[in-house]
């Protein structure tokens, strides 16, 4: 009898054991499966160290002003989220803006009937600056018209980097026969060194046929020259692409999860159409130090209009001409994603908040299978992690959440075991 009834305790002890279990675990899967609904458990480990986009402008109440020059913006709590900024403050003055560009826009605003052939093509001219090396017939080579061209901006002496990005989320059989186009975006080099490098690098366009360059100083300060350079790209050569992403070559991006599930072929292609991680109600970064440092000369306003993180930034395929268009008259500003920003406000054109605000990630994501199939870009790559990650998402990618499911039993398993020991 009195064994009975031990057994009988140990049994319902043993079974509210489980279920307490249960509970932890079905605690864990929520948190790993619907990260949308659980806050930012991932995103607590990687304060924002590049950029200060990890704050929303919405979120933010935090004293933020002591940590200015480590933010790249500065916060303005407004009241209203709509984007009023007066952009008429950095349109181009006559004296200024370049002959050439001023004529270019006459005639783009003049002449539609010039040349029927051409169409459209015929009233853009390559810009300021001359191609050094190009594609003009990459878009036409592809049976469809292309739904994704990606223009991906980097240096000369970062050739790891994109012949990781070639055999990782660039590489075009992510799509097949979607019609996928990949571009590496390039300014030139000064110097011996320049020399050597320009030397390499048309010897691996002549291998790969995926990078275009023109002449210009590839400086940091001029990431606005090589953006607006894949713009005028797509606005001559690939008018018919349904969509474009402009990204950096030490991103993660998952070029599956956004074709097939964000934008997705099986649609009719949207237009005027700009989504990536949202910037709203940004205001200059004043502090001279900074890298992000914004003079009152340069832009007076104290507000930003809304703009998308360049890390990484979709758009559809007829604003790459509308946007380029608006930048021949709207002074250059070094920072290419305010200034794209400011081209969109030119246009009258909101950008798109992404259905959730965990797939553009301008911050490291800390890598799990089930977090890296469910989301779009990632910063702060080497070219080796790049490698390993994508390898391991592909061989995981159809059961990314179970394995990290089974993970967790795993470690609850041990940590059971480990507890019982002692007992
Ligand atoms: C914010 O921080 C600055 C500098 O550390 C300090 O001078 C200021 O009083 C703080 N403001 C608030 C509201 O805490
Ligand atoms: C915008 O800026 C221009 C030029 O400074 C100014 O003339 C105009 O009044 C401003 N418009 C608004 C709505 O603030
Ligand atoms: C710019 O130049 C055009 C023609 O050369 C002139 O009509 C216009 O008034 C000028 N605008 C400004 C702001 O100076
Ligand atoms: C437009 O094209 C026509 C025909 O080629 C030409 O006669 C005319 O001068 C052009 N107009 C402008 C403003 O360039
Ligand atoms: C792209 O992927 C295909 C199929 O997985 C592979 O055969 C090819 O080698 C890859 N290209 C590069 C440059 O790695
Ligand atoms: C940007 O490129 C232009 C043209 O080559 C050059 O004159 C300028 O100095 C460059 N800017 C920087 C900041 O290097």
């Amino acid at each position: 009898m009195q064994w009975r009834r031990r057994h009988c305790c140990t049994h319902i002890a043993g079974l509210l054991y489980l279920l307490s279990l249960l509970g932890v675990l079905v605690f864990l899967v929520h948190q790993e499966w619907l990260p949308g609904l659980t806050g930012m458990p991932w995103r607590r480990g990687h304060p924002v160290v590049y950029g200060g986009g990890g704050l929303h402008s919405t979120k933010a109440k935090g004293n933020l002003s002591s940590q200015h020059s480590l933010w790249r913006f500065v916060i303005v709590p407004q009241p209203s989220l709509k984007t009023d900024t007066n952009i008429s403050f950095y349109q181009e003055d006559n004296d200024s803006f370049p002959q050439e560009e001023t004529g270019l826009e006459n005639s783009l605003a003049a002449n539609t009937t010039q040349n029927e052939e051409g169409g459209l093509n015929s009233k853009l001219t390559q810009g300021p600056y001359p191609y050094i090396i190009n594609e003009p017939d990459k878009c036409a080579e592809g049976k469809p018209a292309p739904f994704l061209v990606l223009l991906i901006a980097t240096e000369a002496r970062q050739v790891e980097a994109r012949n990781a990005i070639r055999q990782t989320w660039g590489n075009e059989s992510v799509a097949p026969g979607l019609g996928f186009i990949r571009l590496f975006l390039l300014g030139t080099n000064e110097g011996e060194l320049g020399h050597l490098q320009q030397r390499m690098l048309e010897a691996e366009s002549r291998r790969h046929h995926d990078i275009i360059q023109q002449d210009f100083l590839d400086a940091y300060k001029n990431l606005t020259i090589k953006t607006l350079m894949g713009m005028n790209w797509v606005a001559i050569h690939c008018q018919q692409a349904s969509y474009v992403m402009k990204t950096d070559s030490d991103m993660f991006v998952n070029t599956e999860y956004l074709i097939y599930k964000l934008l997705r072929p099986e649609l009719k292609a949207k237009k005027n159409f700009f989504t990536g991680n949202n910037m709203r109600g940004f205001a200059p970064n004043r502090n001279k130090n900074s890298k992000w440092y914004m003079s009152p000369e340069l832009y007076p306003s104290e507000k930003y209009p809304t703009f998308c993180s360049g890390t990484g930034y979709v758009f559809s395929g007829d604003l790459a001409w509308k946007i380029y268009r608006a930048s021949l008259s709207i002074r250059r500003l070094h920072l290419e994603d305010v200034y794209v920003g400011i081209c969109l406000a030119k246009l009258r054109i909101e950008p798109t908040p992404p259905p959730n605000e965990f797939l553009f990630n301008h911050w490291r994501v800390s890598y799990s299978s089930c977090k890296y199939s469910h989301l779009i870009t990632s910063h702060g790559f080497h070219p080796s992690e790049l490698l390993k990650y994508w390898h391991h998402l592909q061989i995981n990618k159809h059961n990314a959440c179970i394995n990290s499911f089974k993970d967790k039993m795993g470690w609850l398993h041990t940590n059971r075991m480990n507890g019982e020991k002692p007992v």
